[in-house]
């Protein structure tokens, strides 16, 4: 009929564009003054906490990096310092416009509402990661999960700080493991050698010497620097760990991260990543670095706390999956450094409940680690110390650094003692004759002998000569 549209029509086409303009050239100058004000010298993008059950808060109105720090305000006269009134926390998660933050320390004192302020100014679009002293400085020094000092040695402000998080190592450039490390333990020196940047696992249930054991390897082990992280464990044993298995002259070349079980979950875990992070560091300055970390399982632990806390669904034994993927993270850390650098050789203890080889940590990590050494409840209640069950220990790494003939040596005497062990009730009840089996004949005379190699009391070093010597004596090698 006809082309012309109507005029109400005409009247709103006409003015879609012109209210968009306008639209858009609000949000223009809304911007521009944004940006002006952020770029402000005493400006601070800050939120507010909204809900604060269990281990993690949430807050909105901030938008952060995830894995950034940032500080919680708390009502005047609380905090964890003198006069402090800020705690420290981590973004550890986000659901829409809610972030989870795990804080680092106590917060009692916190109100509904509180202030939450971006660590680093205004800068949201870089993750403000903490930093972490690092260096010689920090030799015969024990630190906490935040890097801050636990001894009274002083400050450790002057000395060089980094974040810990690190590039991964390409796995082609890392040297490979060809060279024995002298742990000054006879049986491991023996029978289950390790080699330099190896990872091994230290699997034993609760008080069967675990830490006597770790101690002995920190002091006699032939490394340039020793890093210590006591992670999860009981909060008298750092003392312990320190004054009587460490000792003055292991504390000298050491450095003790202690993160323990009444710290909160996240320094927990940041424990252990800052004892690696501190022994990378040694490793990258070209030394030949031990680390210890007791416990692995408690790491996991943490993790498990945290990831449940944000809303992870638990899978197998109530871990969620994102705690299997931090082992190797955090394992894979150690090792050794590129070709002509230096290398961390690790071991990690691994709780196993109820003396349980099956628990999934165990499991996991037996799989992800370069060897185990068990400790068995048994022997340690028979007064065999270290209470080490060579038949169900491995080293992975040892057919790389010792000779066929070592090898060989170290399997005759592993079949030695498990022809003995499985005999052992014939034997005992004098339902044994000899002259049956020459293997079994020659096991039983040499039993004695044999165990009390694999003995060494806390304070006896055996260095890895010594050993071949007396295993020699043992077993002799066939050429
Ligand atoms: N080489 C050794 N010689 C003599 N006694 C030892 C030796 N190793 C361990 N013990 C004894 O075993 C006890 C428990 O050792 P330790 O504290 O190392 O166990 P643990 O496995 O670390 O325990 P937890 O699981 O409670 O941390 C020690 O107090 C000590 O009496
Ligand atoms: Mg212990």
């Amino acid at each position: 009929m006809t082309e012309k549209r109507p005029v109400s029509d005409i009247g709103q086409s006409a003015k879609a564009p012109e209210v968009a303009s306008h639209h858009q050239r609000w949000r223009l100058a809304l911007d521009k003054v944004t940006q002006r004000v952020e770029s402000l010298s005493h400006y601070r993008h800050e939120g507010r906490v909204t809900r604060a059950t269990g281990l993690v808060l949430e807050a909105v109105g901030i938008r952060l990096p995830l894995g950034s720090a940032c500080l919680i305000e708390l009502s005047a006269g609380t905090g964890n310092g003198d006069g402090e009134r800020f705690a420290e926390a981590e973004v550890v998660g986000f659901s829409g416009d809610k972030l989870f933050l795990m804080p680092l320390a106590d917060t009692s004192g916190l109100l509904p509402g509180a202030r939450v302020l971006a660590l680093s100014g205004n800068r949201l679009d870089v993750a403000s990661a903490r930093r972490f002293p690092l260096g010689d400085g920090l030799l015969g020094r024990v630190v906490d999960g935040n890097g801050r000092p636990l001894d009274d040695h002083g400050p450790l402000e002057q000395l060089p700080h980094a974040p810990l998080e690190t590039p991964p190592i390409n796995p082609l450039a890392r040297a490979p493991i060809d060279t024995t490390i002298d742990v000054g333990i006879r049986a491991i020196n023996g029978l289950l050698t390790v080699g330099r940047g190896q990872r091994m696992g230290l699997f034993a249930g609760s008080g069967v010497g675990k830490s006597v054991l770790l101690g002995m390897m920190a002091r006699y082990t032939d490394a340039d620097v020793i890093v210590v992280g006591l992670i999860g464990e009981r909060g008298r044993e750092v003392q312990d760990f320190i004054e009587n298995i460490l000792g003055e002259e292991g504390l000298a070349r050491a450095v003790v991260v202690a993160a323990p079980a009444d710290t909160s979950p996240l320094q927990r875990m940041q424990g252990a990543a800052y004892a690696t992070r501190l022994a990378e560091d040694f490793r990258d300055q070209g030394r030949n670095v031990l680390l210890i970390m007791d416990s692995l399982t408690r790491y996991a632990m943490a993790a498990r706390e945290i990831a449940l806390a944000i809303g992870e669904p638990p899978a197998t034994k109530g871990y969620p999956p994102s705690v299997f993927a931090k082992l190797p993270a955090l394992v894979e850390r150690a090792g050794n450094g590129k070709r002509g650098g230096g290398s961390i050789t690790a071991f990690y203890t691994v709780l196993t409940e109820g003396d349980d080889q099956q628990d999934p940590i165990a499991d996991s990590a037996r799989a992800i680690l370069d060897g185990h050494i068990v400790l068995s409840r048994q022997l340690a209640e028979s007064g065999h110390y270290p209470a080490i069950d060579i038949e169900a220990s491995i080293s992975r790494a040892m057919p790389a650094v010792v000779d066929t003939r070592r090898l060989r040596q170290a399997q005759g005497f592993k079949q030695m003692i498990s022809r003995y062990q499985r005999n052992r009730d014939l034997i005992n009840v004098g339902a044994y004759v000899s002259g049956q089996d020459p293997q079994l004949d020659r096991a039983v005379a040499l039993y004695p002998r044999l165990e009390t190699f694999l003995q060494q009391r806390m304070n006896e070093t055996a260095g890895i000569d010594h050993t071949r010597t007396e295993l020699d004596r043992l077993i002799p090698i066939d050429d």
